[in-house]
């Protein structure tokens, strides 16, 4: 499988992997600093892809931070070869992630981070975000990027197939239009609507991020917030509506 990298943002390096069997990319975020930090391993079969990727950024073993949203195979398949490759890695995760999940899961410890939890890994500032549910899972957390002001959304505008790296144009258009396509097939509510999950969108949305780090699909770059609302009410719309009705 073909691995492509890209930075989206200073030291935020898109890595990116095409798989044929899913249609999808799945796309890890490396950022490079004093204690690099890893969002998403991977899935386990494709440590070799993602390996290659972050070679071409930097030295893998200098890995100290792995980071992901929730418990499934891409967000954090590939956990324990990166432990066993990056001999300082720690994970970090969700005080529910670790508890239910990471904790048995990890071949080392976790760090389990409280909600607004800022991991400072050198120029660069991670804020842990809880956001139960958003875009699935009871322990999903997100990752915020200050000093870049990257957002690193996880499922969230989610968009088949192999569009590229970074755009500036819409990304919520084909997120809809991939939402309405598998509603129909057997992969629907991949995203629960909770009495939450707006409020959890708003509160992203006002961190006003100029760039959105998207684990399936492009990224994007330019008015985070208005993507971040559109994204809020298309889910209103799709999945909340539909219910009352
Ligand atoms: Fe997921
Ligand atoms: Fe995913």
């Amino acid at each position: 499988m073909k691995t492509d990298v890209t930075e989206i943002a200073r030291g935020v390096h898109r890595i990116s992997t095409f798989h044929p069997d899913f249609g999808i990319q799945f796309n890890q975020f490396l950022v490079a600093d004093d204690e690099p930090f890893l969002m998403h391993t991977g899935m386990r079969r494709s440590f070799q892809s993602t390996l290659a990727g972050v070679r071409q950024v930097l030295d893998p073993e200098r890995l100290r931070w792995i980071g992901f949203s929730h418990f499934e195979a891409d967000e954090c398949g590939a956990l324990n070869d990166w432990l066993a490759l990056a001999p300082h890695a720690q994970a970090v995760c969700s005080f529910v992630g670790a508890l239910v999940s990471v904790n048995d899961f990890a071949a080392r410890p976790p760090r389990a981070l409280a909600d607004g939890e800022v991991l400072a890994i050198g120029a660069h500032r991670l804020r842990f975000l809880a956001t139960p549910h958003v875009p699935h899972g009871w322990d999903a957390g997100l990752f915020f990027e200050e000093s870049e002001r990257t957002l690193f959304c996880s499922d969230l505008f989610f968009q088949p197939a192999e569009p590229p790296p970074l755009t500036e144009g819409d990304i919520v258009g084909p997120a809809a239009d991939a939402m309405r396509a598998g509603a129909k097939g057997p992969l629907a509510n991949d995203i629960p609507y909770t009495p939450y999950t707006d409020a959890t969108l708003q509160r992203l949305a006002a961190l006003e991020p100029p760039t959105l780090a998207v684990m399936h699909g492009s990224s994007f770059r330019g008015d985070g917030a208005h993507a971040i609302r559109e994204l809020a009410a298309l889910l209103r719309t799709e999945l909340l509506e539909p219910v009352k009705r």
